[in-house]
């Protein structure tokens, strides 16, 4: 492919994110103009992208033509050159509402004006962002998750205002990366956080009630449930469990914790219609009953795949090692 058949894309803000960000746009087959809050901080910037990316060949976590590659394709520009000629703009400044605004303000200022920009912001609501970029129809969140090069998800968040035909080119532009795309609505937190926090606030107080230590929840979490959450979701785990046997858990939770563990009302509604997940072939996501071996199978051997590969990585180096 020549240089003239590539996207161009620019990231402003090449700090953690939108340096991964970078390079795995890169890798994707785009030239990438990055940006910063000057032209030798981006210079800079992109000499780490080049030799983080030589390392990670080293490593065997990028191909081997990653260095040249991103040296080839990525170029540290000012705000007003970077984005100028580019059809996809990320914004990934710090999380700073006042910095985002001026930021996506000059952005606006110099893109074309079909250019779709997108934010990296974690927390802040998009349509709040909205405010600061001209024709915000082309706006919205593209939230990678930390380390952008390798985490696969990407949340994908329209405002209110942002033109439906924007999704599918954004959603075509994450894809060339390897990546998955899920959309989600503008709420405080979306979804990622939300989940994230909501798991982390319930794991802190069992620590505070000492019902175990934080090293034990660890545990407990990488070894039980959360085992199972890199093939399936929540709505995936409750269908293959029987939406029946959560209403009985819900309902046993109730004796200490009524408010806290309130049965959903959706989770009684489908029990109510006998949607008993995957055994009944009705639940959250309607596998057919026929799928079920099938389903069992991949989901035994993504297990024993998983305690495979744990194994060989060996336990992460959290603890002090052990002599
Ligand atoms: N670090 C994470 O785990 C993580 C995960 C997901 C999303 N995010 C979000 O990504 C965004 C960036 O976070 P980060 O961790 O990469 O921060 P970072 O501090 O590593 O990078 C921010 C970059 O923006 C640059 N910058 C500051 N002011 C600027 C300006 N006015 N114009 C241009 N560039 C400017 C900084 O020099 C820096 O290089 C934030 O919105 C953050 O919430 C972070």
């Amino acid at each position: 492919m020549t240089e003239n058949e590539r996207p161009v894309y620019a990231v402003v803000g090449s700090g953690y994110m939108g340096g991964g960000i970078a390079q795995s746009l890169a890798l994707s087959g785009a030239d990438v103009r990055i940006a910063d809050v000057d032209i030798e901080v981006a210079r800079g910037n992109r000499d780490r992208l080049i030799a983080e990316a030589a390392q990670f060949t080293a490593d065997g976590l990028f191909p081997a033509d990653a260095s040249a590659v991103i040296a080839e394709r990525i170029t540290a520009m000012t705000i007003e050159d970077a984005v100028a000629g580019a059809s996809f703009i990320e914004e990934a400044v710090p999380e700073k509402i006042e910095i985002k605004h001026a930021t996506l303000r000059r952005i606006s200022a110099a893109a074309a004006p079909d250019a779709i920009i997108g934010s990296n912001t974690s927390t802040i609501l998009i349509g709040r962002l909205a405010e600061a970029v001209t024709n915000p129809g082309r706006f919205l969140g593209v939230h990678f998750s930390n380390p952008a090069p390798f985490i696969p998800g990407v949340e994908l968040i329209p405002h209110a205002g942002t033109d439906e035909a924007v999704l599918p080119v954004v959603e075509a532009i994450v894809a060339a990366t390897g990546k998955e795309t899920a959309r989600v609505k503008d709420a405080t937190g979306f979804v990622l956080n939300r989940l994230q926090y909501a798991l982390f606030h319930e794991a802190t107080q069992l620590v505070e009630e000492g019902v175990a230590t934080p090293e034990d929840i660890d545990t407990i979490v990488r070894t039980t449930f959360g085992f199972r959450l890199p093939f399936f979701g929540p709505f995936a785990i409750a269908d293959m469990a029987g939406l029946d046997v959560y209403a009985f858990c819900y309902a046993s939770l109730q004796t200490e914790f009524p408010e806290r563990f309130a049965t959903p009302p959706i989770l009684d509604q489908l029990v109510s219609a006998g949607k008993l997940g995957t055994k009944s072939g009705a639940g959250f996501l309607d596998v057919p009953v026929e799928r079920t071996p099938e389903l069992i199978a991949y989901r035994n051997k993504a297990y024993v795949a998983m305690k495979k590969l744990i194994d060989e990585l060996g336990p992460a180096p959290i603890h002090p090692a052990q002599d």
